[in-house]
């Protein structure tokens, strides 16, 4: 019961219904091998290119916009959302760096973010898949959707690391 509300709220942060979900993912499963390949398949990313300005200020407004309501405008994950949806708790997100060795992963957040390359554990699915969320609606992992929805997550990324603290 819990762990169903929980992912229910869950996915209505992303903005997805249960049926949506039900058809993305029955898309995903159909369509991986032939369309999610260039995400899915990049063993040995390219290195990380500096963000623009511009790119600091989208993934700002996402991030505010779908992140800080579990992990807080500032990062440290206490927003209004934690106090609604039982027992999760989000990471701290201005220590990722820290964490790392004084490094901030941009790969592996990326990763967590997107959320496909990793396993689903029992915990990831309190965090919605945002690879799968970003999509274009009716155009759900074409090559074209896929390059977005990274550009977008990659944003946040860059702005996530500006809130790295010591
Ligand atoms: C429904 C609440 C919720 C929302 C909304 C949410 N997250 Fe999370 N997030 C979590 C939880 C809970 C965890 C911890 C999961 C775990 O421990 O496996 C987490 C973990 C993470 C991590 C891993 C941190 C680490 O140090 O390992 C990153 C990065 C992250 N979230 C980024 C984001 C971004 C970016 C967004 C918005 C696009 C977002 N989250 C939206 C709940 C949320």
């Amino acid at each position: 019961m819990k762990l169903e509300f929980r992912f229910a709220q869950t996915l209505r942060l992303a903005g997805l219904s249960l049926l949506s979900v039900v058809s993305i993912l029955t898309t995903l499963a159909a369509g991986v091998a032939a369309q999610g390949e260039d995400y899915l398949a990049t063993p040995t990313p390219a290195p990380w290119q500096p963000a623009s300005a511009e790119a600091i200020a989208q993934g700002r407004t996402d991030f505010n916009r779908y992140c800080a309501p579990c992990h807080s405008a500032d990062g440290r994950g206490n927003g209004p959302e934690v106090k609604v949806i039982p027992g999760i708790k989000p990471k701290d997100l201005t220590t990722i760096s820290t964490r790392n060795g004084g490094v901030f992963p941009y790969r592996d957040v990326e990763a967590t973010i997107d959320g496909r390359k990793i396993i689903p554990s029992h915990k990831r699915f309190d965090m919605p898949f945002w690879g799968v969320s970003f999509q274009q609606q009716g155009r759900e992992f074409s090559p074209e959707s896929e390059a977005k929805v990274r550009q977008r997550i990659d944003a946040i990324v860059d702005y996530i690391a500006t809130l790295q603290r010591p």
